[in-house]
């Protein structure tokens, strides 16, 4: 019985401290996997020939949300950040007709920004592109 109390123990504490480590997540990352979320359900129309929609919404706080570390938001970034808010406004004001090619370069817009300063994503941000 000891054990299972101790193993029991255990558990807690990992999950404690997990939960923790989630929590501690920086608001630029959030804001990230939610962009993520958001270009797959808009490739899911683009595919289907529909225009994306209700989409976007807060992206603007990219200029501002806290990253991970310093290094992650450097002196270029804004130049990024601002290309891909420009692109944004042009897929949503984008017709049925020109709303794939718009898609595409907002899809490329995370591209360029990704390679000077988070490259671990980069495989799945090109697999947005539709051909
Ligand atoms: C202006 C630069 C920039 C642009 C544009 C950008 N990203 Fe990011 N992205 C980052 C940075 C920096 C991080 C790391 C955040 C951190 O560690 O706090 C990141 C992190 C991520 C992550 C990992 C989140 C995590 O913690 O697991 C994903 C996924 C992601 N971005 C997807 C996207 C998608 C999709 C787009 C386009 C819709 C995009 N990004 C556009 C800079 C950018």
């Amino acid at each position: 019985m000891k054990r299972i109390a101790l193993l029991l123990t255990i558990l807690s504490f990992v999950f404690i401290a997990t939960s923790a480590i989630k929590q501690s997540e920086s608001p630029l990352s959030k804001l990230m996997k939610t962009m993520a979320a958001d270009m797959k359900k808009a490739r899911l129309d683009i595919v289907k020939n529909k225009k994306p929609k209700g989409f976007g919404k807060h992206y603007d706080r990219i200029k501002t949300a806290a990253p991970s570390s310093e290094a992650k938001k450097g002196e270029h970034f804004q130049e990024y950040a601002i290309g891909f808010l420009t692109q944004l406004e042009r897929m949503k004001a984008s017709s049925p007709e020109t709303a794939k090619t718009e898609y595409n370069a907002l899809a490329k817009t995370c591209v360029r920004c990704h390679e000077t300063y988070c490259p671990g994503p980069i495989s799945m941000l090109r697999k947005l592109q539709v051909p």
